[in-house]
């Protein structure tokens, strides 16, 4: 297993280019499977997320050719029933149940299952397939969803902790082929759900409402093929901004959108990290001390949950108390213990982790859990004094396109150790 050795105290200065989003790429890939027509998709980023998808989509028979940045996949003939190892593998795959459901009015998957961040239920997903008329079984680990024909009606997509993205996203591939008007009510705002909305809109979908919390969908008979340019990654970008506050250094981040960061791009500047306009890019950088903020993560357009760990890290070096307290995911915390070895001082109260920021942080060996953890020991370990190796990176690979290529062009001293 691969990890990163990074010498931290070297400020970082220089452009970044954001790539296309993770989160919104990978059911753009799966709504591929509604249509028998070819599709390209561009912007595509080289994740193993996207590699692990693309086999997924292959197993079930679509072809699948990459051309540079565009992905092109036609799902000519498919079947409906997914690889359990496959789909295990990767939670994010759960979202080809609906176009599957969609277009074969069947679709079986193995269950998720949780991950270290949470349990990760699908009941809000199965519940949008009842609703337009899907029997649902559950059995020796699968889940089937299954319907003679699909017929548009109300649903209400709100759970414990908002709504649900991959469930706002599998809910519209399930009703874009049904019979009649379907109503999500409760639908989740995050820019990657709009960015789904736009490529079924392109392949013939009729959809309104995408991004507020009322989605209207009127189904169609079929669908036809579509080019799309999937949106930057607003995580990303906001991990690049948070690094540029952290090593007191100027960041380009070239293709990045403001309006989707809106509340991070708020909070940094509270924290003394300002992130502006430069025509069509943003430029993230110090604006004197950095300042301790309390940070509650909620759906979009709040303050991002992906964003949490990394902040934390930022808040770490910070002098004074913050308080970060996580409302999406009920064990999102796992970095704290590996920001401890690093000299961090946080303590866990609930669903809070209480910062006492400002002691300089020295390098050590840590060990990534999950993706945005992961992202939030680079940052640490960029500001850091010493030497820090982040083991396990293949979980930073499965959403961070190439971070230690891109951050050595920022300046970084940082080398991937590739372990056989
Ligand atoms: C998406 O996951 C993202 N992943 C996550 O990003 C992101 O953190 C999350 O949305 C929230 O923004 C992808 O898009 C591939 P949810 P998703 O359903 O859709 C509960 C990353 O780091 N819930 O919005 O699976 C759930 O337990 C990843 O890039 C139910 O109760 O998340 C959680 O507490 C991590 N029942 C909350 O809702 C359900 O049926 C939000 O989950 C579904 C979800």
């Amino acid at each position: 297993m691969d990890s990163f050795l990074i010498k931290g105290g070297v400020p970082l200065h220089g452009e970044v280019e954001i790539s296309g989003a993770k989160n919104a790429v990978l059911p753009i890939m799966a709504a591929t499977l509604l249509t028998p027509e070819p599709c390209v998709i561009h912007r595509v980023p080289q994740l193993s997320d996207v590699r692990f998808m693309t086999q997924i989509l292959e197993w079930l028979g679509a072809k699948a050719r990459l051309d540079g940045g565009a992905l092109r996949i036609e799902a000519r003939r498919i079947k409906g029933h997914a690889d359990y190892d496959l789909v295990r593998k990767m939670r994010g795959s759960i979202c080809i149940m609906g176009p599957l459901l969609g277009r074969l009015r069947k679709a079986v998957v193995s269950l998720p299952g949780g991950c270290v961040i949470g349990a990760r239920p699908i009941n809000l997903h199965l519940k949008a397939f009842a609703a337009l008329g899907a029997k649902i079984r559950i059995e020796s680990g699968y889940v089937e969803a299954s319907a003679k024909k699909l017929v548009g009606g109300p649903m209400f997509l709100g759970g414990r902790a908002g709504s649900t993205v991959l469930g706002t996203a599998n809910a519209m591939m399930a009703a874009v082929l049904a019979e009649g008007v379907t109503f999500i009510e409760s639908a989740a705002c995050e820019p990657e759900v709009v960015d789904l909305a736009n490529f079924l809109i392109a392949m013939g979908a009729k959809i309104q409402g995408a991004g507020s919390p009322t989605i209207t969908i009127t189904g169609v008979s079929q669908l036809h093929g579509a080019e799309h340019e999937v949106i930057p990654d607003r995580i990303e970008a906001a991990t690049f901004a948070i690094a540029a506050g952290a090593t007191n250094g100027e960041i380009v981040l070239k293709g990045a959108r403001a309006d989707h960061l809106r509340a991070v791009i708020d909070k940094l500047n509270e924290a003394g990290v300002v992130v502006e306009r430069r025509g069509a890019d943003l430029v993230a950088r110090r604006n004197g001390r950095l300042q301790a903020v309390d940070v509650t993560t909620l759906p979009y357009a709040g303050f991002p949950t992906d964003v949490q760990a990394q902040m934390m890290a930022l808040m770490a070096l910070t002098p004074g108390i913050s308080i970060i307290t996580e409302r999406i995911f009920e064990s999102r915390f796992m970095h704290v213990s590996e920001l401890a070895r690093l000299g961090a001082e946080i303590e866990i109260e609930g669903p809070s982790a209480i910062v006492k920021g400002g002691k300089p942080l020295s390098g050590a060996p840590v060990m990534a859990s999950d993706l945005r953890a992961s992202a939030a020991l680079v940052v640490a370990g960029l500001a850091a004094r010493g030497t820090t190796q982040v083991n396990r990176v293949y979980h930073l690979d499965r959403g961070y396109e190439q971070m230690d290529v891109k951050l050595r062009r920022l300046g970084a001293r940082i080398q991937r150790i590739e372990e056989s």
